[in-house]
């Protein structure tokens, strides 16, 4: 079987092998430990989210540095009002390590006109079409360039300003940008203007699965919303749906090998074998919110296999007692971040912030249920 990938601007025709007959295959129990005995108490559950963690890093995204960094404001780069006197924009650049710290690119557009503190919506990945909205609506809109902390490149590796810091650490680049959020967010934390209790995390296919990654590791994020996130994020290995990208794809050397732990081919076309599915990832989330974005059409990032994942993380959000945190949303359309998916995403924090209604319904998705 043949499909095409759109990838940047060339279109290169991937070879795919036939779908691999993973689709019935069982997920592992997020809620039974893996010597065999069940999760029964709040405390096991505390215990098995550790051992889940360290088998999706181990296995999939590498090692997380552990050690506290600093991070300072080195200098604020611009700062303005824009949208009609809605926004204030500032640029900032962080310094983020002792010796040898490297630069990152911040850029928030804050509600002008009042103190806060607002809930902020951080973003992996510059960019964000429906600012004025937010910021009308009380929130901080808050993006960083992520390849400031590893590159992002198409098979040819390169060793990043993070990952150059921490030498003796095996993390790819989803890992490497996931803590990136973290340290963004330590930046963010120390300014009046930002509510800490409330800080989503975002992004779009490469870092939307970035983003999931970094609000299952950090817990300091209160709400979780990849978006388009696909293979790596929020999607099932063991559900691929028609024409999507499969774990052997990704992990081609010559395509995204480098986003992940280096040995993580090893499960291509063996995902049964797969010790976690990305229902894990998501279950890590809980009890707080996460919510999956996606569009129908988008058949490349497995809108079936994202669905699947959601349902195969639900027996963890009902054991916690908040069955209504595990949130999906899928729209007619393509592989994007438009401002409908800002508004499903403003909409279920305002829910889950304010207890305002919800807008719409957050639990349906295609394929099996
Ligand atoms: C490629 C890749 C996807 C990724 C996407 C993107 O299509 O195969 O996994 O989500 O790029 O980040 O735009």
């Amino acid at each position: 079987m043949l499909f095409s990938v759109l990838c940047v601007a060339s279109v290169v025709v991937l070879a795919a092998s036939e779908p691999p007959a993973v689709s019935t295959a069982p997920f592992p129990d997020p809620l039974v430990f893996e010597n065999g005995e069940p999760v029964e108490t709040q405390e096991d559950w505390q215990t098995r989210r550790a051992e889940m963690r360290d088998l999706m890093l181990r296995n999939q995204y590498g090692a997380i540095p552990s050690a506290p960094v600093p991070v300072r404001l080195a200098e604020t780069l611009a700062e303005e009002t824009q949208n009609n006197g809605a926004t204030l924009f500032r640029t900032v650049r962080l310094a983020v390590g002792a010796e040898n710290a490297f630069p990152v690119r911040v850029e928030m557009y804050l509600p002008a006109g009042g103190a806060g503190p607002y809930p902020a919506i951080l973003r992996v990945g510059l960019g964000c079409p429906v600012v004025q909205e937010i910021n009308e609506r009380g929130y901080i809109f808050a993006c960083y360039e992520n390849q400031d902390f590893d590159f992002d490149t198409l098979g040819n590796d390169k060793i990043g300003p993070a990952q150059a810091m921490f030498p003796d650490c095996d993390w790819g680049s989803l890992a490497a940008w996931a803590w990136g959020a973290s340290r963004v967010l330590d930046y963010l934390l120390t300014l009046p203007e930002v509510d800490p209790q409330r800080v989503v995390i975002t992004g779009h296919s490469r870092t939307g699965k970035t983003a999931l990654l970094a609000g299952a590791l950090d817990e300091r994020f209160a709400l979780v919303v990849p978006n388009g996130s696909g293979c790596g994020g929020a999607a099932a290995y063991r559900r691929y749906g028609p024409e999507c990208e499969t774990l052997e794809l990704i992990t081609r050397p010559s395509r995204f090998a480098s986003w992940f732990h280096k040995d993580f081919r090893r499960f291509a076309d063996k995902e049964p074998e797969l010790p976690f599915d990305q229902h894990f990832l998501r279950a890590l989330v809980a009890p707080r919110p996460v919510l999956s974005t996606d569009a129908l059409g988008d058949l490349w990032a497995n809108p079936i296999g994202t669905a699947a994942a959601c349902r195969a993380a639900q027996p963890v959000f009902e054991f916690l007692g908040v069955s209504e945190n595990n949130a999906m949303h899928f729209r007619e359309g393509k592989h994007d971040q438009l401002p409908e998916d800002y508004r499903v995403l403003l909409d279920f924090a305002d829910h889950h912030f304010f207890g305002k209604p919800l807008t719409c319904t957050y639990g349906e998705g295609p394929g099996e249920k």
